[in-house]
């Protein structure tokens, strides 16, 4: 779509067969962006930037089952599938495939997908088969798809991590693209979960955002790793109602974690600060991309 052009109704299938079907009369370069609905600005984000790297946008929308674990929140997960749609109309998708579970999964998978070290700790050490789910049904989806590029969120900062390296591991014929966190006015990363937290909560989660500010500035003060920690979980501790899962430092791009021992001094090195933490019930994440050693 040219920038002129107003956004299209996108064509909206079900079943896998009519998804196949739908995908096969797409000619030229395609974009997948993969999202679980309840779409806010984040996720039409990624639409929007995938329409710059592709002649068709194409949309999933599946709360996936492999990547909850019992007790999760796979039957509460907001499904607003009417809404979605309105909203994927104003930001032109070309195609958008709603499936059911049986679609995605028409037999019991048998194989399963290790993610490996990127993902066995922070995210994975908290819900320890969410990033197997998420490696199959993203696998998956790419196999149905055959898209030139996949969008992803660095909202999700490991997720993102585990998919480039599944990705290059398995020498899938795709490109990753990683597309920076949208925030509300107030610096809470947009999240489908916001929908979750009271009014009160709403006032508390952005802690998150504050702390990792902190840990930013802290970093931007040559503060050593374990200064850049403490002023990010200082701010979380002081907020009431919040409950620290974990504050961690990694590395970019391996996601191995950074300590005192393992950081040079001499040159710089891209890092990213991960938080979870639970807000009443609700769990929520937000990460920020902090640069150690980073010359004053
Ligand atoms: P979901 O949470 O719906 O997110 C879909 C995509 O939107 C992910 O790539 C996520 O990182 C991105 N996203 C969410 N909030 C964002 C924000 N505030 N700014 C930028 N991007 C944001 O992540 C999943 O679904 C699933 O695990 C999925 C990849 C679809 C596999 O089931």
């Amino acid at each position: 779509m040219t920038q002129t052009e107003t956004p299209s109704e996108p064509i909206v299938v079900h079943s896998r067969a009519d998804y196949c079907a739908a995908r096969a009369q797409l000619t030229g370069t395609t974009a997948l962006v993969m999202t679980m609905g309840a779409l806010h600005d984040g996720h039409l984000e990624l639409v929007r930037q995938a329409q710059r790297h592709a002649d068709h946008v194409i949309v999933t929308i599946f709360v996936n089952p492999t990547q909850f674990a019992p007790g999760e929140d796979f039957d509460a997960y907001p499904r607003t599938l009417d809404a979605d749609l309105a909203a994927l109309s104003t930001v032109g998708a070309d195609l958008v495939w709603a499936p059911q579970p049986h679609d995605v999964y028409p037999t019991q998978p048998l194989i399963t997908l290790d993610p490996g070290p990127v993902g066995r700790h922070l995210e994975g050490a908290s819900r320890p088969t969410h990033f197997a789910g998420v490696a199959l049904v993203v696998t998956k989806v790419i196999n149905l798809t055959d898209p030139d590029v996949a969008l992803f969120g660095e909202k999700d900062a490991q997720q993102l991590a585990v998919i480039r390296t599944f990705v290059r591991d398995l020498d899938m014929p795709v490109r990753i693209i990683g597309v920076p966190i949208v925030r509300d006015v107030d610096g809470v990363a947009l999240s489908s979960r916001n929908q979750y937290l009271s009014t009160t909560e709403r006032l508390r989660a952005r802690s998150l955002s504050q702390g990792l500010e902190a840990g930013a500035e802290a970093a931007a003060q040559g503060g050593s790793p374990n200064r850049i920690l403490s002023a990010a979980r200082a701010v979380l501790e002081a907020t009431e109602g919040v409950d620290i899962d974990y504050v961690a430092l990694v590395d970019e791009t391996t996601f191995a974690p950074l300590d005192e021992a393992a950081v040079p001094t001499d040159t710089p090195v891209a890092a990213r600060l991960l938080i979870a933490a639970k807000v009443g019930h609700t769990r929520l994440i937000d990460n920020a991309a902090i640069t150690l050693g980073a010359p004053q």
